[in-house]
């Protein structure tokens, strides 16, 4: 008896959930810093490009196979496929899965911390003071580790109500709030005086900033992003109804999640440059950078700066906790088909194993040395490998899977949905797919392995 499998309940419902996946730390922590670094505008300009000529035909890529599949990523991957070889794909999507959650949940516990410090005027004080703040809270070998579990048991407790009752429920409560604090906090941040800076260097491309680097960060940001590449995006197309258009939906996601991005770059550029910081400082740039600006820059109206330090961790950690609910489900999509679980156990499973992971993340934190893999701490090391090996490296793989060894009419059908829609793109599409991707993803792989 083949048993009915659960699906999103609404358009709406369907649309939050996976642009909940996607809006995450990379658009509010990662893509600033990123920007920051590779010279603002040029690398957004570079940026969306990846986004429109990679990022989109990609997922729907994936959306094709995980709405075919109907089943967890390995044997959805296994199915268009045709050949049980090509579960390693969807294997190595859940092995990724748990390298992003073990070091998510330590930079998301980080946001939860934060939201406390803000509120309680902590993150005041000398630019040191602030710097030693965030040094001593994360070398600390328990408060860290401990907010990072207290975060999985959140995630659990969602993903247990199953995939209507808990994650598009909690997406369709969290998503818009997350945007409601969003504009909130640029209101707040572009009418400080000086602010207009930082909107220009946002705006203003430096091409002679672009080099391989830039590709290959943008090329990786834009796949962390959109969390392509590792069956997240699959798992989730799994529970779509087959009326969904999968275009239309990858453009609303791409969207929305680039938008959350460039409107975190317009919290932060222009507060940087009102009171005269850089904004290139790296990942410290929303832990240490970022309070520090805050304090300058509202520096004469204390409510202001209270609701605005709360609002952002806030919505830092709403963005981080709806991206956490999809990669757990990935994971617990594949260990309870797989191992023939019920859903509250294989989330046990996963949650346990997140915990104990998230634990060494944190400590690798603290004591750099114990817990190295490769010679960079275990954080740094899922961070660089997922972010800019195996995301793109899935989705090259989702690239020729789909493109070239799927029968023709089973992706055609997907695609369109079964002769209905979007007919006239499918040739466009299965060409950026089956050849401009996979010949840009490999491109920028090789220019990485001449350039180190
Ligand atoms: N897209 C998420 C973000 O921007 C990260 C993520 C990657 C989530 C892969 C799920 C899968 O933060």
């Amino acid at each position: 008896m083949k048993e009915e499998r659960a699906n999103f309940g609404s358009k709406i419902g369907m649309i939050l959930a996976t642009a909940g996946s996607a809006v995450g730390l990379g658009n509010i922590w990662r893509f600033p810093y990123m920007a920051g670094e590779h010279g603002g505008a040029a690398f957004i300009l570079v940026y969306a490009a990846c986004i429109a000529l990679l990022g989109i035909p990609c997922m729907v890529a994936e959306f094709v196979v995980g709405r075919h599949g109907a089943a967890n990523a390995s044997r959805a991957y296994a199915r268009i496929g045709g050949h049980k070889a090509w579960k390693a794909v969807g294997v190595m999507g859940v092995v990724t899965g748990f390298a992003i959650i073990s070091y998510y949940t330590v930079v998301s516990g980080w946001c939860l911390q934060y939201v406390w410090a803000a509120a309680a005027g902590q993150l005041e004080g000398s630019p040191e003071a602030i710097s030693a703040y965030f040094e001593s809270f994360s070398k600390d070998p328990v408060r860290p580790a401990m907010w990072a579990v207290a975060f999985m048991l959140g995630t659990h407790f969602v993903i247990i109500h199953g995939v209507r009752g808990g994650i598009e429920r909690a997406s369709k409560l969290m998503m818009p709030a997350l945007f409601a604090l969003l504009l909130v906090v640029v209101a707040a941040a572009c009418t400080l005086p000086g602010a207009g800076k930082g909107v220009e260097f946002l705006l203003k491309p430096d091409f002679s900033k672009i080099d391989g680097s830039v590709l290959l960060g943008a090329l990786g940001q834009a796949f962390y992003s959109l969390s392509i590449g590792m069956g997240c995006i699959c798992t989730y197309a799994s529970y779509y109804s087959r009326q969904t258009d999968l275009v239309r939906s990858a453009v609303q996601i791409s969207f929305l999640d680039t938008l959350v991005a460039i409107l975190a770059g317009l919290v932060i550029f222009p507060a940087a440059f009102s009171v005269g910081i850089s904004p290139d400082s790296g990942p410290s740039l929303t832990f240490i950078t970022l309070p520090n600006v805050f304090q300058q820059a509202f520096s004469g109206s204390p409510a202001v700066w209270l609701i605005a330090s709360v609002s952002f961790y806030v919505l830092l950690s709403l963005a981080a906790f709806t991206s956490l609910i999809s990669l757990h489900e990935v994971c617990t999509a594949f260990i309870s088909e797989e191992l023939h679980m019920s859903r509250r156990k294989g989330a046990a499973v996963v949650t346990a194993a997140g915990c104990l992971l998230g634990v060494l993340c944190a400590l690798s934190v603290a004591e750099p040395e114990w817990v190295a893999v490769a010679g960079m701490p275990l954080f740094d090391f899922f961070d660089f490998t997922t972010g800019q090996i195996l995301l793109p490296l899935g989705g090259l793989l989702t690239c020729i899977v789909v493109g070239w060894w799927a029968p023709k009419a089973v992706v055609r059908d997907q695609f369109t949905n079964w002769g209905t829609v979007n007919r006239a793109l499918y040739r466009s599409w299965i060409f950026l797919v089956g050849v401009v991707c996979p010949v840009l993803i490999s491109a920028i792989f090789v220019n990485q392995l001449f350039m180190s």
